[in-house]
């Protein structure tokens, strides 16, 4: 008997074998299918993952508004003039999240509200510090001067001191650290 033979007895049998059991069969084709869900699934949810980290950078950052403690309010009552803080602050490099530390000055404002001021130069990123004796801040690299609340002066910084967005909560300042575009003559912040 040829090979051929052989293999249409076989199909045959197995023909056959169906129209007996067609249980069996139905069985089998179920387990098939589920099996093809099961996968496709795991699948959806890896491919939805693997998205979801692919663009974290990019939806973390539209999301990431942190408010960062400065002080009691009270502390600040008594001001004869900038205060020098440090506020720490997590920002996003990638992947990573790096907590940083920058500093500010709290400081009255003309109406006698709380402000905090970035203490970086709107020149070229340089740190200003607050001069009490010349009641003015100093920027040490290019000599630009500002008022208490942040004015522009004198120098070339093309405008004042950035001022951070700020909120009371429970008797505690707290403040939005942002980063803003260097040497352009409006505050920009950057993304
Ligand atoms: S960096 Fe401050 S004046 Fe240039």
């Amino acid at each position: 008997m040829t090979h051929a033979g052989e293999t249409s007895k076989r199909v045959e049998s197995c023909a056959q074998c169906a129209a007996r059991n067609p249980t069996e069969v139905t069985r089998r084709s179920f387990l098939g299918t589920l099996l093809g869900i099961c996968s496709s699934s795991l699948g959806a949810v890896m491919g939805v993952s693997m998205f979801r980290y692919i663009l974290y950078p990019v939806y973390a950052k539209g999301s990431d508004k942190q408010w960062s403690h400065i002080g009691d309010v009270s502390e600040f009552a008594g001001n004869k003039g900038p205060v020098s803080k440090t506020v720490t602050f997590s920002v996003l490099d990638g992947w990573r999240e790096v907590v940083s530390t920058q500093s500010v000055y709290v400081n009255r404002a003309a109406d006698g509200q709380l402000q905090v001021l970035s203490a970086i130069c709107p020149h070229m990123g340089c740190s200003v510090g607050w001069q009490a004796g010349q009641g003015r801040f100093v920027c040490p690299c290019h000599g630009g001067q500002f008022a208490p609340d942040g004015r522009h002066i004198s120098g070339p910084p093309p405008r004042g001191l950035d001022i951070l967005p700020t909120q009371v909560k429970d008797g505690k300042l707290q403040v939005q650290f942002e980063y803003f575009r260097s040497n352009v003559p409006k505050q920009e912040t950057l993304s």
